[in-house]
Order: structure tokens, then sequence, then C-alpha cells
């Protein structure tokens, strides 16, 4: 269909007529030979980019509409939706036909990440209409994750922007390989070829660093047609595609079939004990019953036993595929395992390299623990490196301290198990991760592995004959950390130091981790950053989990202000051995004390950064112990916690 549309003309053919042909070929074919027809085609997944106003939704419900594929009650809800919202005057707007969301119409911009699904006589689509506004890019790279090609669409009067180079660079990153170039609203600028050359060339000085397969330029006019789906007379000069036909032909690869089985246990099925089912969906590679498998994580092999899906026995199962697997040997696999390839197996390491886009208002902050959720798996993890950002208009790379929102960069991240893993250059489902905020829930960036880092790899942990509970045991005491979180000057260090006295003087083993003074020495290096007070925090962790080791009772008095390394914190020592104390001294209260002068100082702007100021307290949520100390003397505040200690067994 779709034969020349006239410049002027809305859209190519009546709805009615489009309906009826479809609805027609379907009764001739019959339903079975419809489906069997469309089982047949390729599929292409694709997405599109480009800044707000650039026409994407346009040029979409163009190929919708000419694809013949609008359904008749979208038709009416067009015809009266674009009286109401639309921006052509009489004619019908055919972004309405996809910013679904009325909150989108309203402010003209798309919001979500919308997939439509439509089909040529020779291939299907799922389109993934990704938002152009600077905010979105989570949806663009969510959209971008699972294509193939990307149409990045270019205003003719604007030319690239620096959202064409950010939405390049992050397609090339989450691995689309092909670009379709989609210069659009070329009527408005006079069909010229010469606004054509100049953006293509501006185009490929930076793109053809990025490493796809191909880009294909094509002048279009969503709104009117123009080299969408049919070629225009208006463009004599072009004689590439259109966007439609580069749809049609762009390569599409069982590539993924091609590999190494990746099977990533997701959920491992067992009703009972006759039945130990393992779930998942096919990575990479095929199977069939039979076929050797081996296990990532213990490198054990066996067979596979059946391939069911739903009720039914499969005799294969291919890349793309979601089914449960048995085995013919009982073997311990849980989820996040996989199952591989027995002579090409993935990688497996807990220290890896990988490119990160930052989704969220809260920047990374390096040496914060996070969520990492693979396809099938989830496990702390944290940024130990931000090697460098991206400067998402040039390409260079800067140093930094932290990534903000929508931004790219390099880091190293370290887990405290192994994952298996191929880098996601070569496949994107076994290389691809999410980090969550272990606090909020939220999505807050997306990662691409590039390489297993090597360090923790061959160092091994060396086994020593004397053990923490000796160590302990011959001090006669259990060895614990009470960590004192609260504001500067709440009287943390006051309060620490009396209990100390105490302990020492019953002949406990004891030490204090105080802020102000590790601050001199091994934390010298650090300031009031975010960043800053969360290394600062991460070593202090560390370090009293070396004291526990040891078997002494440690006192650590740092203002700790975020919950998220306070928890980190508590992760790094066994059940029991952290002990959190609120010193909850409000900050009026602080603030008049001011026993070093600070508060003065801040509240008159001399200190940046301080908290309770400038920089957040976040108090706890549920401590082990809150001392309240407008209440009670310093004195007092120690006999509850001694007494609490000895309550619960910390010391006899
Ligand atoms: S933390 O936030 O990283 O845990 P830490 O406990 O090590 O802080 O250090 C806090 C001490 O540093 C305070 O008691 C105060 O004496 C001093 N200090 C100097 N500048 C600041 C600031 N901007 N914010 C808080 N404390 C500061």
């Amino acid at each position: 269909m779709g034969d020349n549309s006239p410049k002027n003309a809305p859209h190519a053919q009546s709805p009615e007529k489009a309906r009826h042909a479809q609805s027609d070929s379907a009764a001739a074919q019959g339903v079975g030979a419809f489906i069997a027809e469309q089982e047949q085609k390729s599929l292409l997944r694709f997405i599109t980019c480009g800044s707000v106003d650039d026409g994407k939704s346009t040029l979409i419900g163009r190929l919708l509409l000419d694809t013949q594929l609008i359904l008749e009650d979208q038709m009416a809800a067009l015809a009266s939706d674009s009286s109401r919202h639309g921006t052509t005057g009489e004619d019908m707007d055919l972004a309405l036909l996809v910013d679904g969301l009325e909150a989108e119409r309203e402010q003209g911009i798309t919001i979500d990440v919308a997939y439509r699904f439509f089909a040529t006589g020779t291939r299907k689509f799922i389109v993934a209409d990704t938002p152009g506004h600077e905010q979105y890019t989570r949806n663009m790279a969510t959209g971008a994750s699972t294509a193939e090609l990307a149409i990045v669409l270019v205003d003719a009067r604007k030319g690239v922007l620096t959202q064409t180079r950010r939405h390049s660079f992050i397609a090339s990153l989450l691995g689309v390989r092909h670009v379709i170039l989609a210069i659009n609203k070329f009527d408005l600028v006079d069909f010229d070829r010469t606004v054509f050359d100049r953006i293509v060339a501006d185009y490929l000085s930076f793109a053809g660093t990025l490493g796809f397969d191909s880009i294909s330029p094509v002048p279009i006019s969503a709104r009117f047609g123009d080299n969408v789906i049919a070629r225009s007379g208006n463009t004599p000069w072009y004689d590439g595609p259109t966007v439609l036909e580069r749809l049609e032909t762009v390569p599409v690869g069982d590539r993924l079939e091609a590999m190494p089985l990746r099977f990533p246990v997701q959920y491992v099925n067992r009703p009972n004990l006759d039945f130990r089912g393992y779930c998942g969906t096919l990575a990479a590679g095929n199977l069939s019953p039979g076929d050797r498998v081996r296990v990532a994580r213990s490198g054990k092999t066996t067979s596979i036993d059946r391939i069911i899906l739903g009720d039914d026995d499969l005799t294969a199962a291919r890349a793309g595929q979601s089914v449960t697997l048995t085995l013919a040997d009982e073997l311990d696999i849980s989820r996040g395992d996989m199952l591989v390839a027995p002579d090409a197996p993935p990688e497996l390491a807990d220290q890896f390299e990988a490119n990160l886009v930052w989704f969220d208002e809260h920047a990374l902050l390096p040496g914060r623990q996070y969520i990492l959720r693979t396809e099938a798996d989830q496990l702390p993890a944290t940024v130990t490196t931000l090697k460098h950002k991206v400067d998402v208009n040039s390409f260079t790379h800067e140093a930094a301290r932290s990534l903000d929102l929508n931004e790219v960069g390099v880091v190293n991240l370290s887990l405290q198990t192994a994952i298996p893993f191929d880098p996601y250059g070569t496949n994107r489902s076994t290389g691809g991760f999410i980090l969550i905020d272990r606090l909020t829930n939220a999505t807050v960036g997306a990662g691409m592995i590039t390489h297993a880092l090597w360090r923790a790899a061959n160092v091994h942990w060396q086994a020593l004959d004397v053990s923490k509970t000796a160590r302990a045991e011959m001090k006669h005491q259990k060895p614990a950390v009470i960590w004192f979180t609260g504001l500067s000057g709440s009287g943390k260090s006051t309060i620490a130091n009396l209990l100390e006295k105490r302990l020492h003087a019953e002949g406990r083993h004891t030490y204090i981790l105080d802020g102000d003074n590790v601050r001199h020495g091994l934390n010298r290096d650090l300031g009031f950053t975010e960043e800053d007070r969360v290394e600062n925090i991460r070593r202090i962790g560390e370090v009293a989990r070396l004291m526990v080791d040891a078997g002494l009772i440690v006192l650590v008095s740092f203002i700790s202000p975020f919950r998220a390394e306070r928890r980190m914190a508590r992760d790094l020592l066994n059940e029991g051995e952290f002990v959190e104390l609120f010193v909850d001294t409000p900050f009026e209260e602080c603030a008049r004390r001011d026993p070093k002068g600070l508060y003065a100082k801040a509240l008159k702007g001399e200190i940046r950064n301080f908290t309770g100021v400038d920089s957040p307290y976040e108090a706890p949520e549920s401590p082990d112990l809150h001392l309240r100390t407008m209440d009670k003397q310093v004195s007092a505040l120690v006999d509850d916690i001694h007494a609490w200690l000895r309550q619960k067994g910390y010391i006899a």
C-alpha cells in the first residue's frame, strides 16, 4: 500500500478501506493460514528517539496508519480527539494515535515507553516509542535494551542536537546495531538537499565512532508521508530506501540462537520431592532433551531430561523461549545460577567493569551499596570506582566523583559472590543489569558489563588457624560493634568515652573509632560531600569489622548520616554483632551547645555541607537503643546502655 502520499494529504487511505482490506484478506486466507503466515515472518524490534517536537509519535502514527493496522475504534477516537487536542488544525493528528496518556497530551510530550506492534507483508515489528524529554533517559534505555534498530529523529530545521548525541550514544551502549537517521520536517526546508547533506555529515562525524553496523539517513516528512512508506516525489535527489523499506530489509539475526547455550535459572520449581524443574528463558543457544549442560557456578555437568512448556514436553527450545527444564542428575542449582554449554562457559567473577547509565535524581555514590539485578538474580553490589564519566556531546572522558541524573560513566563494581556473565557486547541478557536503591527500591541505573576484573580473583582468602571465636574466648567477651549515630555535637563521643571507661574498668577489651580522630589519619583525604561521607563510613565499617574479628568491643562514634551506609556496616557483620545507638539530640540543642563553634559558622554559610544545615541527616527508623539526651544525664544514659548490653548478653 501507500503509493505516493501527496504532500498535503493527511493520510494515504481511508480507515474504512484499510480495515476492510485486512479483514477481507484474513477471511480469504482463513485464520489458521493467516496466523501461520505471521509466525513465519521475521521480527524486528526498534525504538524511536528524538527530542520533543521532532515528530516521533507522528512518524509511528504514520507507520501504523499506512500499514493498515489501525483499528476502527481507535480511528473514531482519533477523529474526535484531534479536534480537541490536535496541533494540526483540521487534519487528523497522528501523534494522538501513539501518545496514549492523557497527561502526555496535555504536556505535549511523551513520558512513558509505549510498545506497539504492526506488520507488513514481509516482517513483524515491535516499536518502543521512547520519550525525548531530557529527564526520561530511563525509558529510552529500557526501550533500547531489546531493540536492534533505532530511528533517530532529527528536525531538519534544527539539525543534530545534544539529545541526538545522547540518544545515539545510549543506543550504542545498549547494543542497538542499526540506525535510521530520519531527518524530519523536510517540507519545512523546501526539501533542500544541502540541508540533508549537512546534517548527515554532522551526524556521521560523531556517530561514526559509536560502532553501529549501519547508519541509514532518510529525508522525511512524517506529517505528509514523504519517504516514510513510499518514495517521495519531493526528493528526487534521494535514492536511498524509505524508512519502511529500511525497516523491512535491515538484517535481523538468529544471532543468539547460534551462540553457546545460556539458561539463567530464574526460579527452581519444587512442588514435591519427585519433581525439580528449573524455570527461565534461554538467553542464547538451543536445547534438546539429552543435551549435555554445565552448571556455571559449580562446573558440574549433567544432561537435559525434559523441556516443559505449560503441560507439554518439547523436543527442542531456542533462544528467547521461556521453559522449565528437568535434569538427569540432582545437582545443587539455585536461582541466579546458569545452565550453559559445557565447552563454552560464561565468565564467573565478583568484580567487573561496566558502563553505567544513571537514572536517578539522587546521584550515584561510589562506596554505597545497591542491589544489582540481573535477569535471574539479585545481590548487593558496590561501585568501588567511578573511572570516568562520558561527556555526551564530545564523548570525551571526564574525571568525576559521582554520576548525576542522565549521566553515563564507566565503573568498577564489586559483588559479594561471583556471578556468571558474558560481556554485554556478546549477550545483552547475560551481560546487562540494573541497579536498585536499597532503601527506596527505585531503579536507579542500568549497566552493561564490559569485562571481569581479576584482582580479587587471584587473591585468595588465607585460612587462619586462630579464629575470631578463639580470640574472643581468650578475652572472655562477645565481640561487637556499638555504633553511635547522631548529629555533630549530639553527645556521641562523650557518651562513647564514658561507656568505654566503664567497660575498660571491668577488664573488657575495647576500642573507640571516633570521626574527628579517624579523619586525622586513615580518612584525612575525605571531606564532607555526600560521596566522601559514604566512603568515610565504608572504611570505618571495614575497620570495625576487622576489630570485631580481633575479638574487640568496638565503639564507633560517627555522625554516619545515611541509612544506606549504616545498613552496609551492619551487613558486614554477623547477626547480633552490630548494635545501633541513636544519640537523639534535636538540631536546635546541638546548635545551642555548639561545642566546636561549627554550627555558628555553618549557619553563617562559612562551612558547606554541614549536617542538619545543608546536608541531610537520616535518623534511624528502628535503632537498637534510642538515647534521648534531653531527658537524661550522660551517666544515666551510659547506665542504660550498660544494662542493655548485659541484658542482651553482650557483656556477662
Ligand atoms: S560523617 O558524616 O562522615 O559520619 P564524621 O563523624 O566523620 O562525619 O565527622 C563529623 C565531625 O567533623 C563533626 O563532629 C565535626 O566536628 C566535624 N565537621 C567538620 N565539618 C563538618 C561538616 N560539614 N558536617 C559535619 N561535621 C563536620
